[in-house]
């Protein structure tokens, strides 16, 4: 099979924003308890926090991290996080059924950032709290000193605001499982109220409104279009979530699932320019979809104690899908619609970081190991910045649930003028047949392979464990070549690649 694409180095999507390969890390299971932080563990520095993760998440280049959640958020105190350990109280998260101890809270997970190199997108309580939180809050995180909130800071050890800029009002706010869920009129009105709080403090804020939970959502979207009337003049991006999932083990569909993701986009996007063009704003919104990743491995592990089954435990293991070589070739693809649609989506937030839904695992005393779903993210953060193309692609589809002819070659790139460089990332979703392609550089002088990286498997279920960590994880490609203006390589069945190009 052959597909043909065409790159034209003035036919560009746009700048993407770096935090588009951003992360989430939620009070949840065991992603800050024995994934970030664990004292006593052999690589714990002097904070208690785990050397072997960071070391893993430095890697990423994680632009930004959302924190502290997620559903938890929406019953959080976040005073129970602040002042001497020994002093916070343990408390009942209504979101997860479990304890939560509060020995972690923002200055650790400030001092946790700064060691791993990111920066942080905090979220604010709208569900059992509201404006009075939010701004307390963030006035104990960024104002400079002699108000009440910032000087408790300094008496806590930080002198220093932090200075957060980008906030999220509230997770979820449409879905009936969080707590003090709102129709879109109650929740535009607060998330407006608050906003308008927030920005009298600091007017350069960044704030994110809640979209949809997912599209498949019944409020979906005339949530995204209420919520926006309310909230269009003094929010900056509109966060939607998605999860994928393959129980039926049906590879076709699974993998054209991004389809649905782009349609989801498209929608939101178009929502967001009705309530422009409504308010005949001069203003743009755009998209942080700060929840996204593969989620329905461990769906059936984690009833019981989502259940109550367990009573409230501490930290217990949760939502830890174990990810395998299909989910590479989803992850690819969800990457992939992001840099296309990188003109309205600027934040992305995998989610979540460790253990977690997470691309990085640990064992509680243990290894801390890559899952399969690393590679693509890794691939994408470290060498997808710069300007995404607007690629023209011919090559033969097929028909699913979600879309029709959905091609079988699913490709992004992405020209980064300051390296001079050219990278596609590249996924062959056909589970036979491999695929041809040549891509014609036009508008390049040039250009001559430099990185060449591919992902394939015998086995679609195959996955990385303590045991077996490098089950799964990319090899060095041959083959790639550019000669005449043009970029061609061969893509084995149900493969990942990327490949760069130094012009
Ligand atoms: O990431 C896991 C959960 O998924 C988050 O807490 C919530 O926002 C979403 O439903």
């Amino acid at each position: 099979m052959k597909a043909h694409v065409t790159a034209h180095k003035d036919y560009t999507v746009s700048r993407i924003d770096d935090r588009l390969y951003g992360a989430f890390l939620e009070h949840l299971g065991r992603a800050v308890y024995t994934g970030i932080y664990e004292p006593g563990h052999p690589t714990a520095d002097e904070n208690g926090f785990r050397g072997d993760v960071l070391e893993l998440v430095r890697a990423l280049n994680v632009p930004v991290v959302r924190y502290p959640g997620g559903n938890f958020v929406s019953a959080y105190n976040w005073e129970d996080g602040i002042g001497p350990r020994e002093d916070r109280p343990v408390r009942l998260d209504l979101a997860w059924h479990t304890s939560e101890t509060n020995e972690v809270g923002i200055h650790e997970f400030a001092d946790w950032c700064q060691a791993a190199g990111t920066e942080m997108m905090l979220a604010v309580n709208l569900g059992s709290r509201g404006l009075d939180a939010a701004r307390n809050f963030l006035e104990y995180c960024n104002h400079p000193g002699g108000s009440y909130w910032s000087d408790l800071r300094a008496k806590n050890g930080r002198r220093e605001p932090w200075d957060v800029k980008l906030w999220c009002l509230g997770n979820e706010m449409d879905g009936p499982w969080q707590v003090g869920h709102k129709d879109a009129h109650e929740y535009g009105k607060l998330a407006a109220e608050t906003a308008k709080a927030m920005r009298a403090f600091d007017k350069s804020l960044e704030l994110v409104v809640c979209g949809s939970s997912h599209s498949d959502m019944p409020t979906y979207p005339e949530w995204e279009r209420v919520v926006l009337e309310h909230t269009y003049e003094v929010v900056d991006h509109v966060s939607l979530h998605m999860y994928f999932r393959n129980p039926e083990k049906n590879t076709a569909n699974y993998l054209a699932l991004n389809h649905k993701l782009d349609r989801y986009i498209g929608t939101v996007a178009s929502a967001i320019n009705y309530v422009k063009g409504k308010k005949r704003s001069k203003r743009d919104v755009y998209i942080s979809f700060d929840e996204w990743n593969v989620w329905y491995h461990s769906n059936k592990k984690d009833r019981a104690i989502l259940d109550g089954g367990n009573g409230w435990p501490l930290a217990p293991g949760l939502l830890e899908d174990i990810y395998n070589f299909e989910d590479v070739l989803q992850v690819g693809c969800i990457l992939n619609t992001f840099i296309r649609r990188s003109d309205v989506v600027k934040i992305g937030c995998i989610a979540q970081l460790v253990n977690v839904i997470a691309p990085i695992m640990t064992e509680r005393g243990g290894p801390a190991w890559r899952q399969t779903i690393y590679y693509p993210y890794y691939f994408a953060s470290i060498h997808g910045r710069g300007t995404a193309l607007n690629l023209l692609v011919d090559c033969p589809g097929y028909d699913s649930d979600h879309d029709d002819n959905v091609p079988y070659v699913d490709v992004s790139g992405v020209h980064n003028e300051e390296e001079g460089t050219l990278t596609f990332f590249l996924v062959n979703r056909h589970g036979t047949e491999a695929i041809d392609v040549e891509v014609r550089l036009q508008g390049f002088a040039g250009g001559t392979v430099i990185d060449h990286q591919v992902m394939t498997h015998t086995d679609l279920e195959a996955v990385n464990t303590t045991a077996n960590q490098q089950n799964v994880r990319p090899h060095s490609g041959s083959g790639a070549r550019v000669a005449d203006g043009a970029l061609a390589a061969s893509l084995p069945a149900y493969s990942y690649q990327m490949i760069r190009v130094r012009l």
